[in-house]
């Protein structure tokens, strides 16, 4: 077994973010790289009788990143534990979206500290949208020298040779690149599920939302090419995989950045062409829906019928502050234009309380369009300023009580809303495709139905991975529950 008790103060630093750099846009076309990602032969055994832990904080394509992590480790001969204290190596996979994400991650680091100090020959590592700021990894530089890793989002293909560095060389490695970002295909996936699968149809962000640092530590919006998402789609397919979820931050402005017409409509039609039993996509930024797109989600049985459509404020001015580049009237209009055409369709949001300068008039409005749109259900933030980004410089002269109580009155709205759109379903037949055993009765499965409800019923663990008809026959504040049927 190899010794992994490192050489202290023996660092290097080979990069560090940097918050501005990140912010450049040039028009200089994406690379695409087929084989950046290589394991040496001399590696692949490098983690034999070693284990691994690795915590994931962040949304689906965070989640999806750990899936690629996990590969990685493994064609490196690790082992996946569920015990991080049992762990010899430890990964945090981060998210910057919010402060409170920060202060998990800075609470667990705290934590691999005490048990560094009974083990250590523990490797730990950052990684993630935490590790692409600035002042971040200047922390980790200065206060938590038990970090031995720190590596950003543009090079998880890296890994192997950071690893190999720590472990033999004994030095800390902290390689976080700020650059807009190249596309990198053929990184190894250990999917989570044996039945649905995430795949990224596009990285970054360009849109630059006033309050967001999604577009500084993703880089800028790379779609892929449409040839290796079908490829992906269909090798899938074959595994027996019976769902995908295309990803993205907007997927709906999929190959604008790319040469030629081929758009988000064309991909979901292709997509839907392979025969996988069920497509969905996130998320859908309002500006991007085009008639197109709506026209091919209607006219495709297994694209399913769900929308995740983040309004994030009512009022007008507050969009403008937020640089949402829609209105309220937009998202209205298209609301209702996809409530028409996909007549069935769930529709989900996103909405932040407490925008710097909102009015009581302002989230006034934003709780008129909840009451019109009466949505399937709906994520809200209190927002959290991030440095660097345009709305961490606005004045935010709102009392924290007061908008605490602005997100529970927003609360009640959505949950009587989500709990009457559930109610709808009492006595309908709805599909559902069979994922879990339910940790309290192992005799019900559960998963979820087209329009994205989370449905237990009584069923044979064989029907695992299946897609059955269910007849609801209870409905809770976050399930349902209901019967097989075959009508
Ligand atoms: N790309 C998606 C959103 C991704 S981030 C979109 O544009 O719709 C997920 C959600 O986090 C956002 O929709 C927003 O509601 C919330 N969010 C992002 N930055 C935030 C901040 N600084 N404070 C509070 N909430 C924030
Ligand atoms: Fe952030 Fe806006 Fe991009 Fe969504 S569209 S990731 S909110 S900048
Ligand atoms: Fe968080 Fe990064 Fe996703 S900031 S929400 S993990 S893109």
């Amino acid at each position: 077994m190899i010794s992994l008790i490192r050489k202290r103060g023996s660092e290097i630093d080979m990069q560090m973010p940097n918050l501005q750099k990140a912010k450049i846009r040039n028009k200089e076309t994406v690379r695409i790289l087929t084989d950046a990602y290589k394991v040496e032969e001399s590696l692949k055994t490098i983690g034999r009788n070693l284990t691994y832990f690795i915590k994931t904080y962040g949304c689906q394509m965070n989640e999806h990143d750990s899936e690629n992590i996990k590969a990685i480790l493994e064609e490196m001969s690790f082992t996946e534990i569920d015990d991080m204290e049992k762990a010899d190596l430890i990964l945090l996979n981060t998210c910057a979206i919010r402060e409170n994400a920060h202060n998990k991650v800075f609470g667990m680091i705290g934590r691999i500290k005490h048990l560094k100090e009974e083990k250590p020959h523990v490797i730990a590592g950052i990684c993630g949208c935490m590790a692409q700021e600035e002042s971040v990894v200047e922390d980790i530089k200065k206060k938590y020298k038990h970090i031995d890793i720190v590596f950003g989002t543009h090079n998880i293909h890296g890994l192997p040779s950071l690893l190999e560095k720590v472990i033999e060389e004994k030095e800390r490695q902290i390689e976080v690149y700020s650059k807009e970002g190249d596309v990198i295909e053929n990184i190894p996936v250990k999917r989570d599920s044996k039945y649905k699968a995430w795949i990224n149809i596009m990285y970054g962000c360009d849109k630059f939302c006033t309050y967001c640092i999604v577009p500084y530590t993703r880089g800028k919006q790379r779609s892929r090419q449409h040839s290796f998402i079908i490829e992906e789609v269909k090798d899938l397919v074959k595994q027996g995989y019976k769902e995908v979820t295309l990803l993205g931050q907007n997927v709906n402005a999929y190959g604008k950045d790319l040469e030629g017409e081929y758009r988000m409509e064309n991909l979901l039609e292709e997509v839907a062409g392979t025969g996988i039993e069920r497509v969905r996509f996130v998320t859908s930024h309002p500006w991007d829906f085009t008639d197109a797109m709506i026209d091919t989600i209607a006219a495709h049985a297994n694209i399913m019928p769900y929308i995740h459509l983040p309004l994030q404020a009512g009022s007008n001015t507050v969009l403008k502050r937020m640089g949402r580049r829609y209105t309220k009237e937009d998202y209205l209009t298209l609301f209702h234009k996809l409530k028409e055409r996909i007549p069935n369709a769930a529709i989900t949001t996103d909405i932040i309380v407490g925008f710097p300068g909102e009015t009581k008039e302002d989230f006034e409005e934003t709780l008129e369009v909840v009451r019109t749109c009466k949505f399937d259900g709906a994520f809200t933030f209190l927002f959290s300023p991030r440095e660097g980004t345009p709305a961490a410089k606005m004045a935010d002269d709102i009392p924290l009580d007061e908008k605490n109580q602005r997100l529970y009155a927003l609360n009640e709205y959505i949950n009587q809303y989500s709990n009457e759109a559930n109610q709808k379903y009492l006595g309908k037949v709805v599909p559902v495709l069979l994922e879990n055993v339910s940790e309290k009765d192992k005799t019900m499965l559960s998963g979820y139905s087209d329009t994205m409800k989370l449905v237990n019923v009584k069923a044979p663990i064989d029907a695992l991975g299946e897609i059955i008809n269910v007849k609801i026959t209870d409905v809770k504040t976050w399930s349902m529950d209901g019967e097989m049927t075959n009508n």
